[in-house]
């Protein structure tokens, strides 16, 4: 049996874990590491020119120790900056995710789609761009929190959450205009979907999130091929492998979230 690729998922923190599972899901052959800068997040704090050094940094450390056939930067900050640099230095092929802008315009019935994500993704270039692209007459609202993702990071630490703050930041999402509400909000943040439940119940009316990760999953499984019935079979239960650029290791109790996410262990 051919060995079993390595697929490595990079984040700034545990939000990429929500790409993670997507991929886990339809490649449950492979070897997963997760990659988190934590001794770096949040990344909306640094300057584009920080924020391009160090994601080239980690990530030429993270390559040549994990040796992967593929990079899912799972990360809208990062790759709607460096993407492109990344592909231009390395030669392992690189999955990113940006904006789902095209399939929220596109399921929009009432053409007001609100794009929900960190400051920084939101007021990038890349993203303006994705509008002006596929908007398809919508009328896009840009809403960009610095909130939402250290809270995500909080509620897997089992921290209580503050319903209060939670909808203040998702509040501007909301829009009316003549007679008409938005319908679709796009994540543009992998940590947002780990507040899902809480995303869901403070919405002041029904929206539909999206959550880019499943066809970042295709895409990545696209580009790796499919796998053997027999392969899939034998490594079902493969664990996840964690690397933490602080060197800290998670507690149990944060370890055991991060494997009721991805519902795998991990080592
Ligand atoms: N999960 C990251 C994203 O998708 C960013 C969180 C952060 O570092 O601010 O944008």
């Amino acid at each position: 049996m051919a060995t079993a690729p390595t697929i490595l998922v990079f984040d700034s923190g545990l939000g990429g874990i929500t790409v993670h599972r997507e991929i886990a899901r339809l490649r449950p052959d492979t070897r997963l590491v997760y990659a988190a800068d934590d001794d770096a997040f949040p990344y909306g704090r640094f300057t584009e020119d920080e924020l391009a050094a160090r994601v080239i940094a980690v990530m030429s450390d993270l390559i040549g120790r994990h040796r992967p056939d593929l990079v899912v930067v799972a990360c809208n900050t990062a790759s709607t900056l460096v993407l492109s640099d990344l592909r231009a230095r390395f030669s392992v092929p690189f999955v990113g995710t940006v904006p789902a802008i095209k399939p929220a315009c596109a399921a929009s019935r009432s053409k007001l789609v609100s794009v929900l994500g960190t400051e920084a993704t939101v007021t990038r270039e890349y993203t303006k761009a994705l509008i002006r692209d596929f908007g398809g007459g919508c009328a896009v609202t840009l809403v960009g929190s610095s909130r939402l993702a250290p809270l995500a990071e909080a509620h897997m630490r089992g921290e209580p959450m503050d319903d209060a703050e939670i909808a203040r930041e998702i509040a501007p999402c909301f829009v009316e205009r003549n007679g008409a509400r938005t319908d679709i909000v796009a994540l543009a943040c992998t940590h947002y979907p780990l507040l899902l439940a809480h995303l869901e119940r403070l919405s002041p009316w029904h929206v539909t999130f999206v959550d880019p990760a499943p066809a970042i999953a295709r895409r990545a499984v696209e580009l790796l091929g499919p796998a053997q019935e027999a392969e899939i079979d034998g490594r079902a239960l493969s664990p996840a492998f964690l690397h933490f650029t602080s060197g800290r290791q998670p507690s149990p109790s944060l370890t055991a979230a991060i494997s009721a996410v991805i519902k795998t262990r991990t080592t």
